[in-house]
């Protein structure tokens, strides 16, 4: 019986999906790949990777049992980190050109998502925008079924491996946007820990922010049954709210982010952190793929889409540009604070599960407890204290402002309803929070 958070409202939803794909976990999972790739009917295939990951051990290990299994490999290391609607699109021309009946991913979310778009455009050929959700794309349906494609990710953190979304940057509007569909879901995930060793401590940081923000926002997103009965199935969103299988791992996500994030951050040999993180990404990737992500992912894409002039340790350094996780978690303590009072009792569990003592707290002081174990944590990793070390300033907060409202998908899932003017506010909280 669905009672409680989930108690039944009139004309409200009552159904759920759940649409998983297969996942593969553990270290050397990635050395299997050949075999993975066959039983996908895969016999030449497009290696999406990047120009420092295609170094790494574990990725020659991965195109060894591809060779091993004999299937020709084509390898793509032009991805764009942070990608853009341009660097899409000159990954479909790869894809394209050549007769491939299978696409690899070996990458953080950046080649991840560069994978599925090319994939996409390269089976379904129309301009970029006709997938893109609505108000800044057509918001059309992805007619069909795409390649096989087997995603590795080399950073614990998006979950891309099991969601049906291609994030990019549009140029021409300054703002990251992204198209989703249940066919954008990679047909197998294999995620290998042993690729995480090699992660700097910034990346290691941003990228395990990104996996608590999914994993909280996805709790404390509206209840699945608050949203209207859609006309036909068909119409249901991928992103539902929160729902009781989305529970499971947006929960079990939160207590390893908060048992083993610093832990991971601070010391590049504790594998147990690091193994810990990958499982923590991956189930909070399974969790928000189907409940969604609200306001600090939707404020997010303004922060990325109108940076200037920050070039953070660990990426590319050729030009600005604002990492995923990063432009996430400065938003989430205001956001946090904002939505805390209208889904208390959740916000209160998040935190206790981040490990904060909520021994003595009210429900009125849930959202403020939230977000300061979500600073206290920011601090010791060593995350940009909020918009001013990202170099923005308070004329910047109107545009930004203007961009976060755009993200429509994401805000009306939020637990409370979100107005241009309260994002002014929420932008104007995260400047600073120390
Ligand atoms: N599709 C989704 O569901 C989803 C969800 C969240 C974020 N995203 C998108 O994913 C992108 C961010 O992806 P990300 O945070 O995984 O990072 P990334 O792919 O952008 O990579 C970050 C940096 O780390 C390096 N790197 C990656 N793996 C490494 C490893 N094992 N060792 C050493 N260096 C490594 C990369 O070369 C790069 O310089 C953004 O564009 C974001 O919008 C997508
Ligand atoms: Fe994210």
């Amino acid at each position: 019986m669905l009672t409680g958070f989930y108690a039944p409202k009139p004309g409200g939803e009552t159904i759920f999906t759940v649409d998983p794909r297969p996942i593969k976990f553990g270290p050397g999972a990635v050395r299997e790949l050949g075999g993975d790739a066959k039983a996908l009917g895969m016999s030449r295939v497009a290696v999406f990777t990047d120009k420092s990951v295609v170094n790494l051990v574990p990725t020659q290990d991965a195109l060894q049992s591809l060779t091993a299994s004999a299937i020709a490999c084509a390898v793509y290391d032009d991805t764009l980190i942070e990608p853009t609607d341009q660097s899409f699109m000159a990954a479909t021309e790869f894809v394209r050109a050549d007769g491939f009946d299978g696409i690899v991913s070996i990458g953080g979310g950046s080649v991840i998502d560069t994978a599925k778009a090319a994939n996409l455009f390269a089976t379904h050929p129309v301009g970029l925008l006709n997938f893109v959700n609505k108000p800044i794309g057509a918001g059309r349906q992805v007619p069909g079924p795409l390649m096989p494609h087997i995603a590795c990710p080399t950073t614990s953190g998006t979950g891309s491996e099991s969601t049906g979304v291609a994030v990019f940057d549009l140029l021409s509007q300054q703002v990251k946007t992204g198209i989703s569909s249940r066919f954008l879901k990679p047909s197998l995930g294999v995620i290998d820990p042993e690729f995480t060793y090699t992660l700097p401590p910034l990346v290691t940081a941003a990228t395990a922010f990104d996996v608590l923000t999914h994993a909280i926002e996805s709790y404390t997103a509206i209840a699945f049954t608050q949203r209207r009965q859609p006309a036909e199935p068909s119409l249901r969103p991928p992103y539902q709210g929160a729902n009781p299988h989305s529970d499971l791992g947006s929960l079990a996500a939160i207590r390893l982010g908060g048992k083993y994030l610093v832990r991971a951050v601070k010391d590049e040999s504790d594998r147990e952190a690091r193994n810990a993180m990958m499982y923590a990404a991956t189930m909070a990737g399974i969790s928000f793929g189907n409940a969604g992500v609200h306001i600090p992912h939707a404020m997010s894409y303004s922060v990325a889409g109108m940076i200037r002039d920050y070039t953070p340790e660990g990426w590319p350094q050729h030009h600005a540009l604002c990492p995923h996780g990063i432009s996430v978690v400065v938003n989430a303590p205001a956001a946090f604070r904002f939505t805390g009072p209208a889904a208390p009792a959740r916000h209160l569990e998040a935190a206790e599960a981040l490990g904060a003592d909520v021994r003595d707290v009210t429900l009125e002081e849930a959202g403020e407890v939230l977000a300061s174990k979500m600073i206290a944590l920011m601090r010791k990793a060593e995350i940009p204290n909020g918009l001013q070390d990202l170099n923005y300033s308070e004329k910047d907060i109107a545009a930004l402002a203007r961009g976060a409202y755009q993200q429509q998908r994401l805000l009306t899932i939020a637990p409370r309803t979100v107005r241009e003017e309260h994002l002014v506010s929420l932008f104007q909280d995260a400047m600073h929070y120390w």
